[in-house]
């Protein structure tokens, strides 16, 4: 039976029955799992050999029974086969990348990634001897005219970190449909109650699970999700790197994602609600919010998701300082680099590369450029915070 977000978020994955009757899933802080006896082992490696999986248990830096019970849940929540957690996002992307590509080959990334997925790209895949074609993110005929022959990968994700660009998932998907390319959307921004990439024909979804799905802005944990095949290549070179989760970071995010449903929903309606109040106001020239009619993707969000999500980027009227002076008034947010969780985040963009002045202005980034990341206060509260601190200033 096909349940809905909320119902998938809370059981989805989980084991009815868990070890000592207990109703939530174990921590099971273990780094090995034994064996009874030496023939044990050897029917352990046949079964393993025949691809009788999953067989048990072996190492803690290839399963862990709290880890598997996330990644079920992930997979449940994505309608995905298959996911896999790793000790963070970054080492989601790069453990994924470096399994889909090969010296010699080619990927082709859309603009606006987050800015260690294009340091990956641009200074260590090289490296290897992997070249990398950014392309806007509006412009489906570069998309095309980017892709070659020895293209493997393309890669996106939506929204965009700090501007909340839309990729439309169908070009991706198009583009990619018979070439043997992978596609593959870091849909952190997202979350998998806003947006179903697999649905829309993708073959990887990625999560910085730090982000929405934790929601508590406690752990670090990263996610790929995706059909069996594919993700046990992925999961093969997890147990190289070593990327693993742990134990409790995984129990937190199962704790976590319980609530997903109702925490999106109101990271949804606060974003909309501020998003409206800032574009009202005088103080603020611009705002970068995919559920306002202004914003230029905001058609594609329309059609292609179900909520727009609880970040909200603006320009205040002002430069460098007076951006800082506006940030410091607020009482609310806790001025950081994060998002996605309960607690509301607040920073100046630019300040993020005041040691990188040409890195800044390369990625367009204004001095007076705001992202707040909205959590779940009341949305009430939060417009009177900004209010009072943009007369202020
Ligand atoms: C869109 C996006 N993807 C990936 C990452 C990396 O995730 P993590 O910090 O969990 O490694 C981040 C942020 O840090 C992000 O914003």
């Amino acid at each position: 039976m096909a349940h809905q977000c909320s119902t998938v978020a809370v059981h989805g994955g989980e084991e009815r029955r868990k070890p000592y009757g207990a109703l939530t899933t174990p921590i099971v802080q273990t780094s090995t799992y034994t064996f009874a006896s030496t023939s044990e082992i050897l029917d352990f490696m046949r079964r393993k050999e025949r691809g009788d999986l999953p067989v048990r248990d072996e190492y803690g830096r290839y399963t862990n029974p709290t880890q598997t019970t996330a990644e079920r849940k992930i997979a449940a929540l994505e309608g995905g086969a298959r996911a896999l957690l790793f000790a963070s996002g970054m080492n989601a992307i790069t453990t994924t990348l470096l399994t889909l590509l090969s010296s010699g080959d080619h990927m082709v990334m859309v603009e606006g990634a987050y800015r260690r997925t294009i340091e990956f790209a641009r200074e260590l895949l090289p490296r290897w001897g992997v070249e990398t074609t950014f392309v806007p993110i509006d412009d489906p005929d570069a998309l095309k005219e980017a892709v070659r022959g020895n293209t493997r990968v393309i890669m996106s994700e939506t929204p965009t970190n700090p501007y909340l660009r839309v990729m439309d998932l169908s070009h991706m998907v198009e583009i990619a449909r018979g070439h043997g390319i992978t596609t593959l959307i870091d849909s952190t921004f997202a979350t998998p109650f806003n947006l179903r990439p697999l649905e829309h024909g993708l073959d990887l979804v990625i999560h910085s699970a730090t982000k929405y799905l934790g929601g508590h802005n406690d752990l670090l944990a990263g996610a790929v999700v995706g059909a069996e095949e594919l993700v046990q290549k992925i999961e093969a070179t997890r147990g190289v790197l070593g990327g693993m989760s742990n134990p409790n970071d995984a129990y937190l995010l199962i704790r976590g994602i319980k609530t997903l449903d109702l925490r999106v929903r109101r990271h949804n309606e606060n974003g909309q609600f501020v998003a409206e109040f800032l574009a009202a106001h005088p103080m603020v020239s611009r705002v970068h919010y995919p559920g306002l009619v202004s914003h230029p993707d905001h058609h594609i969000a329309r059609r292609q998701m179900k909520g727009f999500g609880g970040v909200v980027s603006f320009e205040i009227e002002g430069d460098m300082e007076r951006t800082g002076r506006f940030i410091d008034r607020l009482g609310l947010p806790y001025v950081g680099p994060t998002l996605g969780g309960v607690e509301s985040v607040i920073q100046q963009m630019a300040a993020l590369f005041s040691l990188h002045r040409e890195d800044r202005e390369e990625a367009g980034i204004r001095e007076n450029l705001v992202r707040y990341a909205l959590g779940i206060e009341d949305a009430d509260d939060i417009v009177a915070d900004l209010d009072q601190a943009l007369a202020g200033i």
